[in-house]
């Protein structure tokens, strides 16, 4: 049976075909964008949906985009198109910091239109028609609509369950000989999982042998809890030539309107990606660029005081869950700022779960079904939000559930 992975289709939108090309009638608007758009249509709405976090820029990085406006006409101009060569030398200071890696930031830095660019540049540049792009099921929803916007082929390989962890067996038996490549979010997008080294290693293992290139996405490379570690990908030295891996302002800085992020990769990848990148995004703002190195040049303050607003709204967001276990169970998440939540709904498949949470209860929840099979009974929940947000949605939620909505499925 084929998912249904497309919110507003199955609110009764339809598109037209003719005239438009296979490849983008077969790709969808991620689920994750389109339930705020149908809570808007709605109105008075309260959203556990999309990953926005509800902090503002901090003040010194929106003083240093005044600043530079004021002070610069090149503000306003095309940057070069890997971006300002301080941003670059900044990014590479910092990927030092935190991985421990020397990279050429004139050779093998790109500052992007957010880490999404990068992905879908990443994804087009190794992936021809036909090739089997591993991802992990349930996995962050834009990166299968990349893989099929390329005109790839997604296979998805279930995480365990119990955890939400890798499972590198499963991996190793996913490839053949036509496999091109891994995407691997880490921490992780849907489940908040934060993957074991170990596993992780095994990954590049299986990537070595068999030759195939991994698309790291290191959102949230800066969000985990508990004392946890994130490993990054780019770290084993040996995976140089085979790895790209994406990175993000938006979410450690609060930016996420800014529209800016960086991939990083080999010299002789990252020269055919700014093909890409230069056909469809020339550069990425230079006023955002600004504000990105003003945001690595700080205090990293900010960056401390949302991870621990973050870990505040994940201990709410499972006390509030725990008092539904009735209702739902789910890992708790030790990265990112989201978990799945399995509904005790047997027989409602999740985008009638998300829809009747938006309509009848006006919560706004992602269906687990786009992130792919694995998703399918569960519903995304982002505490993103401010934790009076979070607490207004459990509270509709637990009026809602209280009045037996699925009564008769
Ligand atoms: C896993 C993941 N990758 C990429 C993105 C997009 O990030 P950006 O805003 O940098 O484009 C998001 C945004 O929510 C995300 O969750």
């Amino acid at each position: 049976m084929a998912l249904q992975r497309s919110a507003l289709v199955a609110s009764g939108k339809s598109y037209r075909a003719e005239g438009i090309s296979h490849r983008v009638r077969q790709i969808n608007i991620s689920a994750i964008k389109e339930m705020p758009l149908l809570g808007s249509r709605i109105g008075g709405c309260v959203s556990l949906g999309q990953g926005i976090p509800s902090f503002a820029t901090p003040l010194h990085i929106v003083e240093a985009a005044f600043d530079a406006l004021r002070g610069s006409p090149d503000t306003g101009k095309y940057s070069l198109g890997p971006g300002m060569a301080p941003l670059r030398k900044a990014v590479a200071r910092d990927l030092n910091l935190k991985t421990g890696i020397q990279v050429d930031p004139e050779r093998e830095i790109c500052i992007t239109v957010g880490a999404m660019e990068a992905l879908a540049a990443a994804v087009l540049t190794v992936v021809d028609r036909g090739d089997e792009v591993i991802l992990p099921s349930p996995n962050y929803a834009s990166h299968i609509e990349q893989v099929l916007l390329a005109e790839g082929i997604p296979v998805f390989v279930p995480l365990l369950q119990s955890s939400w962890q890798l499972d590198v067996e499963a991996v190793a038996k996913a490839v053949t000989s036509k496999t091109k490549a891994i995407i691997l979010c880490n921490p992780h997008n849907p489940t908040g999982a934060n993957f074991r080294e170990s596993d992780l290693r095994c990954v590049i293992k299986i990537a070595l042998e068999n030759n195939l290139f991994i698309i790291a996405d290191e959102t949230y490379d800066f969000l985990v809890y508990d004392g946890e570690r994130h490993f990054s990908l780019a770290v084993p030295p040996e995976v140089r030539e085979h790895l790209i891996a994406v990175f993000s302002f938006s979410k450690k800085y609060a930016m996420t309107g800014w529209r800016v992020g960086y991939v990083c990769a080999a010299e002789g990848i990252l020269d055919q990606m700014m093909k890409i990148h230069d056909a469809v995004a020339i550069c990425a703002p230079t006023l955002s660029q600004v504000a990105a190195l003003a945001a690595l040049s700080g205090p990293q303050d900010c960056v401390r005081e949302i991870a621990g607003a973050l870990l505040r709204r994940r201990n709410l967001t499972c006390e509030r869950l725990d008092r539904l276990q009735e209702h739902f169970n789910y890992v708790k998440p030790m990265g990112a700022y989201y978990l799945m939540a399995r509904f005790n709904a047997p027989h409602v498949d999740s985008m009638t779960y998300a829809l009747r949470l938006l309509h009848e209860a006006r919560v706004i929840s992602i269906p687990g079904a786009a992130f792919g099979p694995e998703g399918e009974g569960h519903i995304r929940l982002s505490f993103g939000g401010t934790e009076s947000e979070i607490n207004e949605a459990f509270d509709r939620m637990e009026r809602w559930l209280e009045s037996n909505p699925f009564h008769h499925a």
